[in-house]
């Protein structure tokens, strides 16, 4: 029997939040959650890249159980990048997971699906988790394009990736449309989005690596919608942005995906 798929539930706090906000926000998260809900749960928080050092050191000094994650990474590892951020200087701050194409990320600063796909790749080299996010905008989903649109960036995305590596891998499906809108995905649309990537994936690699990796769902996941997505068969987490920005409701989302 696979083991079954820890819900893996994660805080995108975006371009918000400085470092002193950030440290109260980790400290106060922490304070709200239980300590058996890790039991039962993985969380991760992705603040932005100035915070990063101080929140591992919070999460580090007071031996945290939450996952330090980061939003975003340049695909090689040094050099000419100015601006850019290393996935080894990453890999070095005990970073564990990396958000890489997100639909900010794609559609303001245009990266494609081939930039996506290496740095994906370079997230794997340093033993970091990415979590691949994929989904259709809103007029691809009312010219009924929405499986064409996400099982495509799902497999350029992961061109050149192996079946282990994709096991640990996380895919988060959000819709565009639903991503800081209020709108979100009907349980039974996230259901069903999420059961065809798993099946892309069992048809591309095989059904253990399908069975593993996780599959999150994202696009304004409040506390009013964590239970009904969790109850999906093919839902194994929710990547949240407005929400995770506040620990209070961010606790709830986490502590009613751990008793789902
Ligand atoms: P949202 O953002 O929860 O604010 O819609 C989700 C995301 O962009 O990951």
């Amino acid at each position: 029997m696979p083991e079954p798929r820890r819900p893996l539930i994660s805080g995108n706090w975006k371009m918000n939040l400085n470092h002193f906000e950030a440290i109260q926000a980790v400290q106060k998260l922490h304070w709200l959650l239980p300590k058996d809900v890790y039991e039962t749960v993985d969380v991760s928080v992705h603040p932005p890249f100035t915070d990063i050092r101080s929140v591992q050191t919070v999460i580090q000094g007071d031996s945290m159980e939450l996952i330090l994650g980061a939003q975003h990474c340049h695909h090689d590892d040094s050099g000419a990048f100015t601006g850019e951020i290393s996935p080894a200087f990453l890999a070095k701050l005990d970073v564990k997971m990396v958000i890489v194409g997100h639909s900010e990320r794609r559609q303001i600063f245009g990266e494609d699906d081939a930039t996506v796909n290496v740095k994906l790749r370079a997230i794997l080299k340093h033993s970091m988790t990415p979590i691949l996010c994929v989904g259709e905008t809103l007029a691809e989903r009312e010219a009924g394009e929405t499986e064409i649109r996400v099982l495509s960036q799902l497999s350029a995305g992961l061109d050149g990736v192996k079946a282990e590596q994709a096991a640990s891998m996380v895919i988060a499906y959000e819709p565009v449309w639903a991503i800081g809108t209020g709108h979100t995905a009907t349980a039974a649309d996230a259901q069903a989005v999420c059961s065809a990537i798993r099946s892309a994936i069992a048809a591309r690699f095989d059904a253990a690596t399908a069975a593993a990796i996780r599959i999150q769902y994202g696009g304004s996941v409040k506390a009013g919608t964590t239970e009904e997505l969790m109850a999906c068969a093919d839902v194994d987490g929710a990547l949240v942005g407005g929400a995770s920005l506040d620990p209070d409701e961010f606790a709830q989302i986490i502590r009613l995906a751990a008793s789902s």
